[in-house]
């Protein structure tokens, strides 16, 4: 069933934008991720999108390329942990679509656990899902978001930006002030963060920003549903605590993501942009 625009995107961005553009994210058939594209391909990019479940990622592909007649969405199927996986769905992406403009490190793992609970390999599995699959898909993608921005300079165009050289690592919250069962994911997350400073560090002087969307209780989201089958009483204090009074929607990370990649956030560059109605000032307090 085709999905309403009304709910990936507001109607405050101009048609085109991202026109003859492409965008490479991993995770691309999650809930958020695909969103995030969904609106990307809505204002006139192509994408690409990465998973590891094959049926997933391609069912993904082709509901994305359904918002917009013409449009190219391709899945493939790659593993996040995988650098040599990483450089080949890459390099078939900017051999398909021509180029990777943008892109979206949002392959993630989570589940509660209790550090009593957390094996060894479960923290590690987190990790080197989240942790080294951003890593990953940084490698991966830079030197055609180095490409990106040569070709736009080399074109003479007067405008400076709007025009690719952009990522955005989704990331979580938890690790700002604590939480528990998250240990693996804190641990992660905050790496994740620190790999975008390093990004927008050593490429901010190739033209190339790098940001971190940390979206706050998304409803609909695989994590808020596992939080509510395991905790409803939590569920309800979580809830409470949110200043706004409300769950997250995915159109509001999507909307992030558009600002981030759009011409209006050409300046932001190692930023941690919250996207939680202002919950993680709150989380512990009474
Ligand atoms: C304790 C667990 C566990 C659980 C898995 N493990 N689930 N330990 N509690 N609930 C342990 C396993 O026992 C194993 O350790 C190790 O983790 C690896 O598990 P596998 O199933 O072999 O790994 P894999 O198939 O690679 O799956 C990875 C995964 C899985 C992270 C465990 O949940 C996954 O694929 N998730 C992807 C989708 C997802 O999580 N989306 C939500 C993202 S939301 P042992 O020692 O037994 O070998 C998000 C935002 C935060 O990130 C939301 C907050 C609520």
């Amino acid at each position: 069933m085709p999905v309403p625009r009304e709910t990936f995107l507001s109607n405050v961005w101009r048609e085109g934008i991202f026109k003859d553009k492409v965008l490479f994210c991993t995770g691309g058939a999650g809930t958020i991720c695909s969103m995030q594209v969904r609106a990307f391909v809505a204002l006139g990019g192509n994408a690409c999108i990465t998973g590891r479940n094959a049926e997933k990622t391609e069912k993904g592909a082709a509901d994305i390329a359904s918002v917009r007649p013409g449009a190219k969405v391709i899945g493939i199927v790659a593993d996040v942990r995988d650098m040599k996986a990483m450089d080949a769905a890459a390099e078939r992406c900017a051999t398909e679509l021509g180029s990777i403009d943008f892109a979206i490190a949002g392959a993630a793992g989570n589940f509660l656990a209790p550090m009593s609970q957390l094996s060894s390999n479960a923290f590690k599995t987190v990790m080197e899902i989240d942790t080294l699959g951003s890593f990953h898909t940084a490698k991966a993608v830079l030197p055609y978001l180095a490409q990106s921005v040569q070709k736009h300079k080399n074109s003479g165009k007067a405008e400076p930006t709007g025009t690719g050289g952009r990522i955005i690592f989704i990331s979580a919250s938890f690790h700002f002030r604590g939480q528990p069962l998250q240990a693996h994911v804190m641990a992660a997350k905050a790496a994740v963060d620190q790999i975008s400073s390093s990004v927008a560090m050593e490429y901010g002087p190739h033209g190339i920003t790098s940001n971190v969307i940390t979206p706050g209780p998304i409803a609909g989201t695989e994590g808020l549903e596992r939080l509510s089958k395991s905790d409803e009483r939590s569920v309800k204090e979580t809830k409470a605590k949110i200043p706004v009074g409300r769950w997250g929607e995915v159109k509001e990370i999507a909307d992030a993501t558009v600002f981030l990649f759009s011409e209006a956030g050409s300046y932001v560059n190692g930023h941690v942009l919250v996207v939680d109605g202002g919950q993680w000032k709150t989380t512990g307090a009474d």
